[in-house]
């Protein structure tokens, strides 16, 4: 029990809304959870201590599926109370999986996607017992599962039957094996076991290993043998539940094809139509909403300013975008058919939360864009549609702000696809766009090096500005707060259209100023409007650092230094122009000397007005 719990201490930062650890304990499993932080669960073992084991499984939970009470909190057990299993992931078929097992008769304590994945197991290991079990029934029994799971996922399962074994499966969720000597460990990453052994094995995509004291056994999900690759952690701890990035936010930096993918999934079924069921407003209410108020502060208003242009595009409905603290204080109109769509991280920004009460209080509809399951702002709202980032522990956004504008992006087909604004072949191509961004995202992050080596060759700049147009203007924004958080320079986002009108007064010999260009294959006024907008800041002495799409030559001629990002469709590529900008910042910074993780004056969730 003190090697998990250890375990989870260690592991607390990917989840911390509730924890749990089960243990095989003679002939039966017995397990203890509680929600909130790991601390209630340690006070909960003291006063009902577990029975001494030598085989057990812990989780600190991320709520996706189900708020984060006692009864969510994993493990979730099956079969009697013989089987328990803890699961990190997004189990996308979930609803019809457990239409299945309830119709079989079996029964649920939770409203989790895990326990779906749980009692289907136990389902598959009873049917396997009743023709003889022995010691590979779990393991079967957990391909068995994996077969019938889509989705994102890790699980672990132990069984009273199977006392010294741990079976462990992964599909696009991480996994890894710690090599001890008569003992061996799973983890969502090394820092779960770094006190214990340095020898890891990474598993690959869609397999199964099976753990005991002095065996480790690697499948696939067909129960055909699989490796998978041995190293040594050569991090320490502190490095270690960082990915060996230096920081948080680089990390979450790289988190951000996974937390886009994870925002994406289970949220369309395979004719591409949109299926945002948890969002439980009756559609014909959708259907009657004629003006739509985004609120949300801080980088979270910056992500509501890019879905304006996705929606009004795709929905025909007019969309305004506010800060939070200027909507609540100056008498705005709303009524019953406004849609009030909150965005917050953390979903417990009073100013946000303020907003949102007097919105409902003036009857609108209020629908909140989140990352925190249970928090406060979904609390209040009636419905919400939250962001699958998993938790950010950097005070500055990142990976946030990716699954925000995808989550409001989803949200604005939906409701297109609702009042028949686009033809379902449109919607699923958007659909097909998007997927391709995570593999986009993991490329630009693949060549960093150009983009960081500028960053540290800028520490001594005194102020840098940033030019973008059409949605490029609010990431010029976010590429301005980001450099004013982390690295205390002056900064300021520009409308390239607006330079002529005051800006371009500030430009002087040397002046760095970043511009977002729009792709050349969108339409076409746009490029060639920022391509002058660059050569006029150049003529003045600018020193012009352009981000531009992968092809488009023209614009080499003006800039100093250019930074090429994958092809996407316009409305798409804020998903992917915004990461250099976040590179560029953390680096920067970082050369500074400063701490992107936590810059002074800032805090990660402002609760106070
Ligand atoms: C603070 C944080 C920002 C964040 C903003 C909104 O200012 O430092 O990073 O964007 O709050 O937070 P929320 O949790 O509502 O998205």
């Amino acid at each position: 029990m003190d090697v998990v719990l250890e375990g989870l201490r260690r592991l607390e930062y990917r989840g911390y809304d509730s924890a749990g650890i089960a243990v095989v304990a003679g002939e039966s499993i017995q397990s203890r959870k509680k929600s909130g932080k790991l601390a209630n669960l340690v006070n909960e073992l003291a006063a009902r201590p577990l029975p001494d084991a030598l085989t057990g499984i812990g989780h600190t939970r991320w709520a996706t599926h189900g708020g984060p009470t006692d009864v969510n909190a994993h493990p979730h057990l099956a079969d009697g109370g013989k089987l328990a299993v803890i699961h990190n992931g997004i189990i996308e078929n979930f609803a019809e999986l457990k239409a299945a097992l309830l119709a079989k008769g079996h029964t649920f304590t939770s409203e989790t996607d895990t326990e779906v994945a749980a009692v289907l197991m136990g389902d598959f290991y009873r049917a396997r017992a009743a023709k003889g079990a022995d010691e590979n029934t779990l393991t079967n029994a957990m391909s068995d599962a994996c077969q019938q799971l889509e989705g994102a996922f890790t699980l672990l399962a132990i069984h009273a039957e199977n006392p010294n074994t741990v079976v462990a499966a992964r599909r696009n969720s991480p996994l890894v094996v710690g090599l001890g000597d008569g003992e061996n460990f799973l983890g969502s990453d090394v820092s779960g076991f770094i006190d214990y052994t340095r020898r890891a094995v990474e598993l690959g995509q869609d397999q199964i290993v099976t753990i005991t004291p002095d065996n480790v056994e690697i499948i696939d999900f067909a129960g055909n043998p699989a490796a998978g690759k041995e190293y040594l952690v050569d991090w320490d701890a502190a490095a270690a539940e960082k990915d060996g990035f230096p920081s948080f936010m680089e990390k979450e930096i790289h988190d951000q094809p996974d937390a886009v993918a994870a925002t994406l999934l289970g949220r369309s079924d395979i004719n591409g139509r949109l299926t945002l069921d948890e969002l439980r407003i009756d559609p014909e209410r959708l259907k009657s909403v004629n003006k739509i108020m985004v609120l949300a502060c801080g980088t979270s208003a910056y992500a509501g300013q890019v879905a304006k242009y996705a929606i009004e595009r795709w929905c025909r409905i007019p969309t305004e975008v506010e800060l939070s603290h200027e909507f609540r204080y100056r008498d705005p109109i709303v009524d019953a058919n406004t849609l009030v769509v909150s965005i917050s991280q953390s979903g417990e920004t009073m100013d946000t939360l303020m907003a949102v009460r007097y919105a409902r209080e003036q009857g609108a509809i209020t629908l909140a864009v989140c990352n925190t399951n249970g928090s406060t702002i979904p609390r209040e709202s009636d419905a919400v549609l939250y962001t699958h980032a998993g938790p950010e522990i950097a005070v500055a956004s990142t990976k946030a702000f990716l699954a925000q504008i995808t989550a409001t992006y989803l949200l604005g087909l939906y409701l297109a696809q609702l009042r028949g604004n686009m033809f379902h072949g449109e919607i699923k191509d958007v659909l097909a766009d998007l997927g391709k961004i995570p593999a986009k995202i993991a490329k630009i992050l693949a060549n960093a090096e150009q983009i960081k080596e500028l960053a540290r060759s800028m520490a001594d700049a005194k102020s840098v500005l940033f030019l973008g147009r059409h949605v490029g203007f609010p990431v010029a924004m976010e590429g301005a707060l980001k450099l004013k958080e982390l690295a205390y320079i002056h900064a300021e986002g520009f409308a390239a259209g607006e330079l002529k009108h005051g800006p371009i007064a500030l430009i002087e010999e040397g002046q760095p100023v970043v511009v977002v260009v729009p792709s050349p294959r969108g339409r076409d006024s746009l490029h060639a409007k920022v391509v002058s907008n660059i050569q006029e800041i150049r003529a003045r002495g600018a020193n012009t650092i352009v981000i531009a799409e992968e092809g488009d030559e023209a614009v080499r001629a003006y800039a100093e230094h250019v930074f090429y990002i994958p092809e996407s469709p316009v409305l798409l590529a804020p998903l992917l122009t915004t990461v250099p900008l976040q590179i560029f910042a953390c680096e920067l910074a970082t050369s500074k000397g400063y701490d992107v993780d936590q810059p002074r004056n800032l805090a990660k969730s402002v609760t106070v007005e």
